[in-house]
């Protein structure tokens, strides 16, 4: 094999593309890892869910000791946040993780390619970098991970100055006074969050009726109260149209109750979806299809129209999220050296990092009425859980959905803190095929929040302990 040859050609270095490298290179395969940025990780690690995780642990702290200081018995004056300090805490984060990628390919012998690579046909992947001839490489497969982008608005164009995605607002090197945010969801809100706790006043316009529209409409709602009580300003069924300049001014439009409104504001931050990163990707010249969504057309084992090429996370279809790329990365990695290999869709947790936590596995409502499932509810509130009373978190809710006949369980949706993590049990329960009654029938240790999810799968045969 020559040096420029390998098995496996593995375009994009995020979630997807490393894990699928890292898994290629356990099963022996001679792998290369192709990414145009100059660190690995892709957007999760380098500008998405490891430094807003960062921002959101930091501010959370902050407002925690700035709102509820006294009732924990801590005074504080001339409490103010330190920028500075908080984004070097955050970068020297991600320069640790992306390092360990590095570390790890290094070890496990993936050779890392840096430059943009464009698949050339014939099993081959040309890479392009800055000042350099581009190089050809050739590999029996080849796995298009190349993740996604901010959606734009075609009326508010990215500037990268005033109207900005999630790249920049995790980045902002000084607190904006007038944060607008475009959308309610899981950017929207943890961003949104973010500023609001270090002073900004931040009001997010979401065009559907509810925030975190992918949860049911009675968890979207008591998180709006919370949200709401946290100082975050939410204009929901509201439409924005375009952004005006009337002197220093600029003026968010926005129809919201039938009327054109407008909102001064420093930044806004544009949250309204992302979409597949494919430009320049060269998909015709090596025949790979797209959907009509301009998603890479995959079958069920994720293989393209081409032969030899694979495509994985937010470049196929499915939840953009960076656990679902994974799965399907060491999927491939299995199939392309002969194991059989599942990911399973219906059980992918969905978490939006706020305070509290908002998460949720298998179905909703929603997704149970579609399916026309007669389902079960047991909800158990925060405010009847000890370990939340005790630390000053009572606020939330979970909800527990089981099959009408046979118990069961077909859903759960948490909003209370460390929902993130507690969503890991009902995860394995619907993994297993469990039931309603063996969640509530599972010891859970006391006292803990995740006792409200035994309450809650309790409640489902109306026998809650420690609520009506
Ligand atoms: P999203 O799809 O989660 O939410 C976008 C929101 O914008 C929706 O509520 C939608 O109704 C609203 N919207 C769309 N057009 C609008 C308009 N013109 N005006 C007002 N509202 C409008 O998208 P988001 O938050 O940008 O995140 C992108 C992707 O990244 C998602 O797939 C998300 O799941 C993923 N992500 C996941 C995170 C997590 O797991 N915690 C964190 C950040 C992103």
């Amino acid at each position: 094999m020559s040096e420029q040859q390998y098995d496996l050609i593995v375009i994009g270095a995020g979630p997807g593309g490393y894990v699928c490298a890292f898994r290629a290179s356990q099963l022996g395969l001679r792998v290369a890892l192709v990414e145009k940025r100059p660190t690995l990780g892709g957007t999760c690690l380098n500008v998405g869910c490891i430094p807003s995780k960062a921002l959101l642990h930091s501010t959370e702290i902050f407002h925690a000791v700035q709102s509820h200081g006294s009732r924990h018995g801590i005074k504080v004056q001339n409490l103010e946040p330190d920028l500075e300090n908080l984004m070097e805490a955050k970068d020297k984060t991600v320069k640790k993780l992306v390092g360990g990628i590095a570390q790890l390919c290094k070890s496990r012998k993936i050779t890392v390619i840096q430059g943009t690579g464009t698949l050339a046909g014939n099993n081959r992947v040309r890479v392009a970098s800055d000042g350099e001839e581009p190089r050809e490489f050739t590999a029996d497969h080849i796995v298009i991970s190349t993740g996604s982008v901010s959606v734009e608005l075609p009326f508010l164009r990215f500037d990268g100055e005033v109207v900005v995605g999630s790249d920049e607002a995790v980045a902002f090197d000084a607190v904006p006074n007038r944060l607008a945010v475009v959308g309610a969801g899981a950017i929207g809100l943890e961003l949104g969050s973010v500023w609001s706790r270090l002073g900004s006043e931040v009001t997010i316009i979401e065009a559907l009726d509810q925030v975190a529209p992918t949860f049911d409409p009675d968890i979207g709602k008591q998180a709006e109260r919370i949200f709401k009580r946290q100082g975050m300003r939410l204009v929901l069924s509201a439409k924005v149209t375009g952004l005006k300049r009337s002197g220093k001014k600029r003026l968010l439009q926005y129809d919201a109750e039938g009327k054109e409104q407008s909102l001064e504001v420093d930044k806004v931050l544009v949250a309204v979806g992302r979409r597949p990163f494919l430009d320049g990707l060269g998909l015709d010249e090596a025949g790979v299809e797209c959907d009509d969504k301009k998603r890479v057309q995959v079958d069920d084992q994720l293989r393209t129209s081409a032969s030899g090429i694979w495509a994985i996370g937010d470049a196929v279809a499915g939840p953009m999220l960076a656990h679902k790329a994974e799965e399907e990365g060491v999927a491939v990695a299995e199939r392309i050296a002969g194991k059989p290999a599942h990911v399973n869709y219906d059980v992918i947790p969905n978490v939006i990092y706020t305070t509290p936590e908002i998460a949720s596995a298998g179905l909703t409502e929603r997704d149970a009425k579609e399916r026309k499932i007669a389902y079960k509810v047991g909800k158990f509130p925060l405010a009847a859980n000890g370990r939340a009373l005790a630390a000053g978190t009572a606020e939330g809710m979970v909800k527990v959905l089981a099959e009408q006949e046979t118990d069961r369980l077909l859903g759960v949706q948490i909003l209370a803190p460390s929902a993130s993590e507690i969503i890991a049990a009902v995860v394995a329960h619907l993994e297993y095929g469990g039931s309603a009654e063996d969640l509530g029938r599972t010891v859970h240790a006391h006292p803990t929040i995740s006792e409200a999810l035994k309450e809650a799968a309790l409640a489902v045969h109306g026998s809650a302990l420690h609520a009506l």
